[in-house]
């Protein structure tokens, strides 16, 4: 955290950009990057809320300036991502899946 800013970030950006939408307005967070392997979605989104665009998840989880990540891909890819987001000591926000 850099002061009482939470460096925030948002992977799958389908229902995800509403996460990203939601992070950029919050008093305490700055929206950090967003990522999507979809390189025109992630540019698109990025370029909507002044953030950075990153189109791989390890490297997302590799940048410092990032306490917590919502996890907004296909339902079936979570578990992997929450546990590699947490082993790279990231804070986890969950989109509610749909089974
Ligand atoms: N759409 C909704 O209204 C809604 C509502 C409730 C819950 N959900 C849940 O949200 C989750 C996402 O659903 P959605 O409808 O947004 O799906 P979606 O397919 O529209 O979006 C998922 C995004 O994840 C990206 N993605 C896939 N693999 C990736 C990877 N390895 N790294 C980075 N990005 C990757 C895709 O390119 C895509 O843009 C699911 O768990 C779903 O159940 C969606």
């Amino acid at each position: 955290m850099a002061g009482d800013m939470v460096g925030y970030a948002v992977v799958g950006l389908g229902v995800g950009k509403n996460h990203a939408r939601g992070a950029a307005r919050a008093k305490r967070c700055r929206l950090v990057a967003v990522c999507d392997i979809n390189r025109e979605l992630a540019d698109q989104v990025a370029a909507e809320l002044n953030t950075e665009a990153i189109y791989d998840f390890d490297q997302l989880l590799e940048r410092k300036d990032v306490d917590c990540v919502s996890i907004a891909t296909p339902s079936g890819m979570h578990a992997d991502m929450i546990i590699k987001a947490a082993q790279a000591g990231k804070r986890v926000v969950r989109e509610t899946a749909r089974y």
